[in-house]
């Protein structure tokens, strides 16, 4: 009897419940719609604005309506959700060399891209699709044919860049015909070539550095161009100085950042190629900064270093006692900016039985590296089963070829890295790092020294 009075009082409340309930959702409801209709509105007034750009400076009128405007409603933003995270690369031809390392280096990084021939007259790819724009970045393995283009389809990229917070990477290249001093047509600033620079420094306040870190150190070649302004816009992000005679000692710009305050595009420019090493960094660094990290890529890097076959190098290739002493010293380096990191030595089963050298395992190489990939499940079994092998190396997955689309993977709880032979580390440089490894933690510093030790 008790218990069905309860379950009456119980009814009765429900309907006082239920509007409570249905009185507590109508607040939220409220509170969401005002707060959305505040925000939408104050959006609308204020177009979010780049960094580092003022509202002049995005509000360039175009002298002709260009057609991907109409609609648009003038709402100018880099909030990035409105371009495709693809790469627009200008090259010079299919074949040409730093082209094909620029691709190579988005390859590597896993970035989309699509490279075009830099256009003649009248043959600028669509850069819109509807209201998106197709491209997060603009590269130009030659900067010329960029400032050298025809009116109308420099006025259209440009016009795209600025409504679309897209940026610009370009190289300039100088060759035997180039002058030795030049202004960059429509722009303030001055580029001087063919010089020879030594003393490379890196900014430290530039804003892109990301990857790159301070560095000082020999340029290659006698082919560089500096660039020179006094306009605010530029900033310098490797500095040198000149290697000829009567050398003042006066830091010259040979890679340059603008900053969008001179026409609201920001760019990257580069006074040489991508052969100096330390291009390639801040080319990956660029990337990132001029996309506000859609193409950005972690500093954490999975790296093993291994020497492999220690004891039966050719004749005249084997390592003394000095070798011994300089790797101990390099890994002592190491191990102040990565913990515990040490050099993987490998050697043949025979040398193990024979001078019971005191090991850690864990780490095994089928030689060859038969049976890794394709995998061999008896290896895989064997290994596990007899040494607790849990970390070996493949060159094959998925393919061998080209290097720079290896990964790693796991497979029955073994832990397989990507395995570069030197040939291919001074091929690709840095860019082998970025591969994803799936080894021992450590940090990309590492990468930078050994890039200095073999010379990169
Ligand atoms: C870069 O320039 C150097 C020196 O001019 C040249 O030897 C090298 O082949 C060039 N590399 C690329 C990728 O263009
Ligand atoms: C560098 O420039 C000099 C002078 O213009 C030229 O003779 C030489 O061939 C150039 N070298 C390269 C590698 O382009
Ligand atoms: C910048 O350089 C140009 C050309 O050399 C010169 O005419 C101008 O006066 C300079 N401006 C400043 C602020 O130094
Ligand atoms: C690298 O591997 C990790 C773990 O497998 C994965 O989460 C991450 O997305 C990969 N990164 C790239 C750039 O492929």
């Amino acid at each position: 009897m008790l218990s069905v009075l309860r379950l009456r009082r119980l009814v009765r409340q429900v309907p006082l419940q239920t509007s409570f309930i249905f009185l507590f959702l109508l607040c939220i409801l409220s509170v969401f719609l005002s707060s959305y209709f505040l925000y939408a509105v104050k959006q609308k007034l204020e177009p979010s604005l780049a960094a580092g750009r003022s509202a002049d400076d995005l509000y360039v009128t175009p002298s002709r309506p260009l057609p991907f405007l109409s609609g648009v409603g003038g709402t100018l933003s880099s909030d990035g959700s409105r371009t495709d995270p693809v790469v627009l690369v200008f090259v010079e031809s299919p074949y040409s060399q730093l082209g094909q390392e620029i691709v190579a280096i988005l390859e590597s990084a896993r970035f989309r891209y699509r490279t075009e021939i830099s256009p003649g007259k009248g043959d600028m790819p669509t850069l819109t699709d509807g209201q998106r724009g197709r491209f997060v970045l603009i590269v130009y393995e030659n900067i010329l044919k960029y400032v050298n283009m025809d009116a109308w389809n420099r006025e259209l990229l440009d016009r795209y860049c600025i409504e679309f917070g897209v940026g610009m990477i370009g190289f300039f290249k100088a060759n035997e015909k180039s002058l030795l001093s030049a202004q960059l047509k429509g722009f303030p600033l001055f580029l001087h070539s063919n010089l020879g620079l030594k003393d490379c420094t890196v900014n430290p306040k530039s804003p892109l550095l990301h990857v790159t870190r301070v560095f000082s150190g020999p340029l290659p070649g006698d082919n560089w161009t500096v660039f020179q302004s006094n306009h605010s816009t530029y900033e310098p992000v490797l500095l040198a100085k000149t290697r000829s005679a009567e050398s003042t000692g006066l830091m010259h710009t040979s890679v340059v950042q603008d900053l969008g305050l001179h026409d609201g595009i920001q760019r990257v420019l580069f006074g040489h190629n991508l052969s100096f090493w330390l291009h390639k960094l801040v080319f990956v660094d660029a990337l990132s900064f001029l996309t506000a990290k859609r193409l950005s890529l972690s500093l954490e890097r999975f790296i093993l270093v291994d020497i492999d076959d220690i004891f039966v190098g050719k004749e005249g290739t084997r390592m003394k006692v000095a070798d011994v002493k300089a790797l101990v010293e390099t890994q002592n380096e190491l191990r102040r900016s990565i913990p515990d990191f040490t050099f993987n030595l490998g050697f043949s089963g025979k040398f193990f039985h024979d001078h019971s050298i005191p090991t850690h395992l864990g780490y095994a190489v089928a030689p060859h590296h038969s049976g890794v990939y394709p995998v061999h499940i008896q290896l895989y079994e064997a290994w596990k089963r007899v040494w607790d092998i849990r970390v070996t190396s493949t060159e094959e997955y998925p393919h061998l070829k080209p290097a720079r689309f290896r990964r790693g993977f796991i497979h029955r709880g073994i832990r397989v890295s990507v395995c570069v032979t030197k040939a291919v580390l001074s091929r690709w440089g840095i860019f082998v790092a970025i591969a994803n490894n799936t080894l021992y933690g450590s940090k990309l510093s590492i990468f930078l020294l050994c890039q200095k030790s073999l010379g990169y």
